[in-house]
């Protein structure tokens, strides 16, 4: 990933998707135990000396909020974006990283790249 890249995660839940990003918070010196995936809260905002985190969980994210809450804006911004749910994002994001996270096994997980399209129109 580059330093101020997208990282747009899929998959059913469970597959991984938070874990991967408390990786990528630990990576940046963030506490991992600050990355979740809250049960309200759409996008969180984590800083450390690395840089900055902005974690998305798009799970319960209603077509209405998308824009109130300005993800297009905060996703072109500084620092490293981590979306949860990516498929929801209503619009594209040229040069973002997209994986697939699928539940193999009980701790195993295959971490696939994909194309960079959304699954909705
Ligand atoms: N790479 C991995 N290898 C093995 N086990 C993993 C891996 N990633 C996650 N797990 C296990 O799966 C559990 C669920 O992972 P996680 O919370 O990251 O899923 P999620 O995709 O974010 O789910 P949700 O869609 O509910 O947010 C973890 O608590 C951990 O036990
Ligand atoms: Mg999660």
């Amino acid at each position: 990933m580059r330093p101020d890249g997208v990282l747009l995660l899929d998959g059913d839940l469970g597959s991984g998707k938070t874990v991967l990003a408390q990786g990528i918070a630990t990576g940046l010196g963030i506490d991992r135990s600050e990355v979740q995936s809250p049960t309200f809260t759409v996008v969180r905002e984590h800083s450390g000396p690395g840089g900055r985190l902005i974690h998305a969980d798009l799970y319960r994210l209603a077509a209405e909020e998308v824009d109130s809450i300005g993800l297009d804006e905060l996703l072109a911004g500084p620092g490293v974006k981590v979306v949860e749910w990516a498929d929801r994002l209503p619009f594209e994001l040229p040069g973002a990283l997209r994986l697939r996270l699928t539940r193999l096994a009980e701790g195993q997980r295959e971490i696939r790249r994909m194309a960079t399209t959304n699954s909705l129109p």
